[in-house]
């Protein structure tokens, strides 16, 4: 939860994830293994609620906003903050996640994040107020990229949330073998 000018933001994560906590291949695409249309349909349902969307330049070339969300996204190619005709840009070497929320989501909000893997990551460091992990445990991504960049041989993404401060908070099966965990801070709201 950050305050900005009296408007108060809300992070959630959302990912779907291999067994071995990859969220995409070598290439760099998502595999087919990893589509599991009761995810989807909850995922898309829960950036209808959110006031932005924060994703990469990968996932947002990869994804098209046919929805016509609010998007915010990174690139180390963009000037601070930018308004294009397809996004909100930002590049946080240029400008403070202050300057890029104030821009994009001026009334404050839930701030929905699809990733990637540096998204993730820099979201840690912010705090998440919570996380959407869904885990399709019987598929694995040999060399695939990992959630978080410290996932690996040491730990996985569960240790690496709950050096965060987040705790596994709901639990649901998606469909065979596909569950979903919601991962809260102790002082989060449902
Ligand atoms: N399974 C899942 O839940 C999930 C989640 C997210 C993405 N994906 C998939 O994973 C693939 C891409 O993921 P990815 O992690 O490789 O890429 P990504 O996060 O979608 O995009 C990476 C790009 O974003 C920009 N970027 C990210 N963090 C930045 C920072 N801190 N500062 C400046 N620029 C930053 C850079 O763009 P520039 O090169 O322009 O500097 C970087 O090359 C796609 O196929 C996507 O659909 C899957």
């Amino acid at each position: 939860m950050l305050v900005l000018g009296g408007h108060a933001y809300r992070f959630e994560g959302h990912a779907i994830v291999s067994g071995d906590d990859r969220i995409a291949d070598a290439s760099g695409a998502t595999p087919p293994s990893l589509r599991i249309e009761a995810d989807w349909v909850r995922f898309q349902a829960a950036l209808d609620q959110s006031a932005v969307t924060v994703l990469g330049r990968l996932g947002h070339e990869a994804n098209p906003n046919r929805a016509g969300r609010n998007r915010l996204v990174l690139s180390s190619a963009a000037r601070g903050v930018e308004r294009r005709g397809d996004a909100w840009w930002w590049n946080p070497a240029e400008a403070s996640l202050d300057q890029a929320l104030s821009a994009s989501a001026p009334e404050g909000g839930l701030v929905a994040i699809p990733g990637g893997m540096r998204v993730f990551d820099l979201f840690l460091a912010v705090g998440y107020d919570a996380f959407h992990l869904t885990r399709v445990a019987d598929v694995s991504v040999p060399d695939g990229t990992p959630l978080f960049s410290t996932v690996g041989r040491a730990h996985g993404a569960d240790e690496v949330l709950a050096a965060h401060g987040l705790r596994p908070a709901a639990r649901e099966r998606l469909a065979p073998g596909a569950w979903l965990t919601i991962w809260r801070t102790d002082t989060a709201t449902a």
